[in-house]
């Protein structure tokens, strides 16, 4: 790969996770497998049963706090580091493995399980400690309208104007350990695409999204990334 890219962006999902020893959440013991969406990933169900909602995240708090980056993302990491034009991260994932591998310029669509967002006044409260419908705002000290910083389904992505910008004008795309079914995120290969970027998807399988990407990498994302990375920099 000789060509020079005048910006990068990289989309991860749970894939990416999977080797750090994290559940995805649709395969054969996936999240989605054990708990219905219904119940704990709507505004309604958190509507419905702020308490039930809320334990379901505290509940994940001790295993992606104790969870350690794998290869893959060391791997963007070195990319970032390396690479002489900007590297960008969109992450549909909550745990804060890019961040444990001292990535920067992470955007989390889809929120991220240490912080909670005050319904009240609209506060960030980064904690790993257990939310409740008790907390107290630390900026406007009302309690009981802390909601986890998890983007429900039917609600707005986080940083999309970011996002926007930064696939209009990125000449490479790397989707890495995504199923590519939950919009709007997986049509940011479509988007990428359009503005003439090129793509590649980094997944065990191909996903139904894979008209838009021109190449496929098949195998675990640790095992695939690191040398295409070393690739991208020789
Ligand atoms: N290396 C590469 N890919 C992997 C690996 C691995 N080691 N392990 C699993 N995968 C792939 C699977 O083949 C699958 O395509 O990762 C993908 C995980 O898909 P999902 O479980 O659907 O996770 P994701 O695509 O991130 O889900 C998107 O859905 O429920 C919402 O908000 C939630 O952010 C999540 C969103």
């Amino acid at each position: 790969m000789d060509k020079k890219y005048k910006s990068i962006v990289v989309l991860t999902g749970a894939g990416i996770s999977a080797e750090s020893g994290l559940a995805t959440f649709r395969s054969s013991n996936g999240l989605w497998n054990n708990h219905r969406v219904e119940d704990v990933a709507t505004i309604e169900a958190f509507q419905r049963n702020p308490e039930f909602v809320h334990d379901f995240y505290n509940q994940m708090k001790p295993e992606l706090l104790a969870a350690k980056p794998n290869p893959a993302h060391l791997a963007l990491t070195k990319l970032q580091d390396n690479y002489p034009t900007p590297v960008s991260i969109i992450t549909q994932n909550v745990d804060t493995l890019h961040e444990k591998a001292k990535s920067r310029n992470i955007n989390h669509i889809h929120g991220q399980i240490n912080q909670a967002v005050c319904l009240n006044c609209g506060h960030v409260l980064e904690t790993w400690n257990d939310v409740t419908t008790e907390t107290v705002c630390p900026q406007c000290s009302v309690a009981g309208m802390m909601k986890p910083n998890i983007v429900f389904f039917g609600e707005n992505l986080l940083y999309m104007d970011k996002v926007e910008r930064i696939l209009a004008s990125c000449d490479l795309f790397i989707s890495v350990g995504t199923s590519g079914v939950v919009f709007p995120a997986a049509a940011f290969v479509q988007t990428a695409k359009l503005y003439g970027a090129e793509t590649y998807e980094f997944n065990l399988e191909k996903t139904s999204n894979n008209f838009y990407f021109d190449h496929h990498i098949f195998g675990k994302a640790g095992e695939t990334l690191p040398p295409f990375i070393d690739e991208l920099l020789a």
